[in-house]
């Protein structure tokens, strides 16, 4: 099941020419990631796929969301490290997800708005239904974990100056 989707993304990836800046990392190829031992969320939108709009693990106990973020980072590092680059510092082709604004609720939805339905520019609609399927590639579970994790880079990566608070 998840590998018939993933080289059906494989083979549209290929059909698009998709070229980023990957070569040095490795894979472009999203790896899946099992999302069981992630808090559920079941309160989305029926409407919208089930999608909540705004990141729900933000406001998690202190242990919880360093489990969270530690399965964030190994789903970052699997599917979306080899365009958006490793420990999500993107190498300067591809958009930095650092500079998502947590603070901000537009930002959340850019962000599930790129996760469902890609870009023509090469972002692959890796949350969204493929036609025929039943389930996305990569689930809300784990999208949102990956969020959180970007989340906890940008901390970082504000304190270190290599990205400006706005
Ligand atoms: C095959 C390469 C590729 C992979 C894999 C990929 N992305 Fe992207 N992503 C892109 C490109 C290219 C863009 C810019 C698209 C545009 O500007 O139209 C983008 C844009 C985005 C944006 C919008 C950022 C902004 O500032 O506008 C988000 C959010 C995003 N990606 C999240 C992810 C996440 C999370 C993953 C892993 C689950 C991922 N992407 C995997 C290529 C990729």
């Amino acid at each position: 099941m998840m590998k018939t989707k993933l080289s059906l993304l494989f083979a549209a990836l290929v059909v698009a020419g998709v070229s980023c800046n990957a070569s040095a990392h490795g894979n472009v190829i999203p790896q899946g990631a099992d999302s069981s031992a992630m808090p559920p969320i079941t309160d989305g939108d029926e409407a919208e796929d089930g999608w909540v709009f705004e990141n729900p693990y933000r406001g998690l106990d202190d242990d919880t969301k360093t489990e969270v973020i530690k399965f964030g980072e190994s789903a970052y590092a699997n599917n979306c490290a080899g365009c958006h680059g490793l420990h999500a510092q993107s190498g300067g082709i591809n958009p930095d997800l650092r500079e998502l604004n947590p603070d901000s609720f537009e930002d959340d939805e850019w962000f599930v708005e790129r996760l469902r339905f890609g870009s023509a520019k090469g972002m692959p609609a890796l949350g969204g239904i493929p036609e025929g399927q039943s389930e996305p590639i990569l689930d809300q579970e784990t999208l949102w974990a990956i969020k959180t994790y970007v989340e906890a880079r940008r901390i970082v990566a504000i304190e270190e100056g290599e990205i400006e608070a706005d």
